[in-house]
């Protein structure tokens, strides 16, 4: 058996989908007017950024510089930065594992930014050191008076300062006594950390809003057709969209779900709640390596109307390549969307990066290029265009405007990602 349906018990197929039927192969329609990005603009602006989700945003950026500066304080970083140093010096200095640089240059580029120690850039790397009035701040205050601001906003939104404390709170062992041990919590493989991965993605409001954003683009942009999850993990993106498709009466819309993931505790955990919620919904659940070929896992080429993703295609090693293969796989017309983080600026790491760092595959695995992916992880919205314009998409897409949103939401960090299979 190629797929497993609903019905099947607890195992899943490492091989799987494959359907038949290429769409027809017309022209593609002029830009229908839904493809324009001012509704769903504005329905982010009103039904999404809402004032908590702002405040909410700044006290997360806050609280990761205050665990920065206490990481750094715990590692003894201000003495050692007294001579300028690269990343991978301090890397070395501590005795990390080999790729750990990458975590520290990110940490240390973002405290720099704001005055806590100052970069150098050589033409090798760059190198820090400490600034003088750098150990007048205490963290342990700020970080005191941070978690009860969001407290205040509810107990959800204390979900994502949890995850940036876990990574401020195992720096060293992640980095250096367990170099594993990120990548096993972010692929369902360390059980005692369970809880604080499903959380991080799927209750902390901050995260959740990608599963909603996508899903309501989906909601507006899908047709129809067959639907293929990568990286559908703990199940945000699924039941996000599924919801918002069964309450719009539109569930019908789709003919097969094909839900995947490398982390087979995933697909299973996601399967299970899912079959109970849409017990008569044609899904198929899978292992699709968005790194490896999509025919060579069985995912026939012009398979496929909408290749979906929150959160999960900046996972791709050579991203282009990746979009390549997504492309490969829809059929004409058909469409990728993907609910993504972008970085707003070059070199920026992202506040729950000082916990994603700590696991290898997310600070080494991404093939960087200056033109389409200077940084590790995630791509800057120019990136996304390029990289899906390098892959021969059309009408590629970032949503929302995210200049219109400069005045209410400016470090606006969530995005759909969206572009069109021609004929
Ligand atoms: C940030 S999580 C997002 C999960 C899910 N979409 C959500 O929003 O709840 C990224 C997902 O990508 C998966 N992943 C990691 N490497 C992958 C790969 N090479 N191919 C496919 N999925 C991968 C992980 O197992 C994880 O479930």
């Amino acid at each position: 058996m190629n797929v497993l349906d609903d019905r099947s018990d607890d195992r899943v197929d490492r091989s799987t989908y494959g359907s038949s039927g290429a769409g027809s192969v017309d022209a593609l329609p002029p830009i229908r007017e839904k493809d324009a990005p001012d509704a769903f603009t504005a329905w982010c602006r009103g039904a999404l950024f809402t004032p908590e989700v702002v405040r909410a945003e700044g006290i997360v950026q806050r609280y990761c510089d205050a665990q920065l500066i206490r990481v750094f304080r715990s590692l003894d970083l201000d003495e050692c930065l007294r001579a300028p140093r690269s990343a991978r010096e301090i890397a070395s200095l501590l005795r990390l594992e080999q790729t750990a640089d990458v975590a520290v240059d990110a940490a240390l580029r973002r405290l720099a930014k704001r005055g806590h120690c100052a970069v150098e850039e050589r033409s090798d790397a760059g190198y820090f050191r400490v600034v003088a009035d750098a150990s007048t701040c205490n963290p342990e205050d700020e970080i005191s008076e941070l978690s009860a601001e969001m407290v205040a906003l509810g107990e959800d939104y204390v979900s994502a300062l949890d995850f940036v404390k876990f990574g401020a709170d195992h720096f060293l062992e992640a980095l250096r006594d367990d170099p594993d041990l990120l990548d096993r919590v972010l692929s369902g493989k360390e059980p005692r950390f369970a809880d604080l991965w499903h959380r991080a993605t799927n209750v902390d409001p901050l995260q959740d809003l990608h599963g909603r954003m996508g899903a309501h683009a989906a909601c507006d942009l899908f047709d129809g057709g067959v639907a293929l999850e990568v990286g559908g993990g703990t199940g945000n993106g699924t039941r996000h969209l599924l919801g918002d498709l069964a309450r719009a009466g539109r569930l019908e819309r789709i003919e097969r779900y094909v839900f995947t993931d490398v982390s087979i505790p995933f697909v299973l955990g996601t399967r299970r709640e899912i079959s109970k919620l849409y017990p008569s919904l044609a899904c198929a659940w899978q292992f699709l390596d968005v790194n490896k070929p999509f025919a060579s896992q069985k995912v026939a080429p012009a398979s496929v109307d909408l290749i979906y993703g929150v959160n999960a295609a900046h996972v791709a090693c050579d991203v282009v390549a990746f979009l390549t293969e997504c492309r490969e796989a829809l059929r004409p017309r058909g469409r990728i969307l993907f609910a993504e983080r972008v970085r707003r600026h070059v070199g920026e790491m992202a506040p729950r990066e000082l916990t994603l760092n700590l696991s290898r595959y997310h600070r080494t695995a991404a093939q960087r290029d200056p033109e389409v992916r200077p940084d590790h992880a995630y791509l800057a919205p120019l990136h996304w265009i390029r990289s899906l314009e390098r892959a021969g998409f059309e009408r590629a897409q970032i949503l929302p405007d995210l200049d219109s949103l400069e005045s209410t939401f400016p470090n606006c960090y969530a995005t759909v990602v969206t572009a069109v299979r021609g004929s």
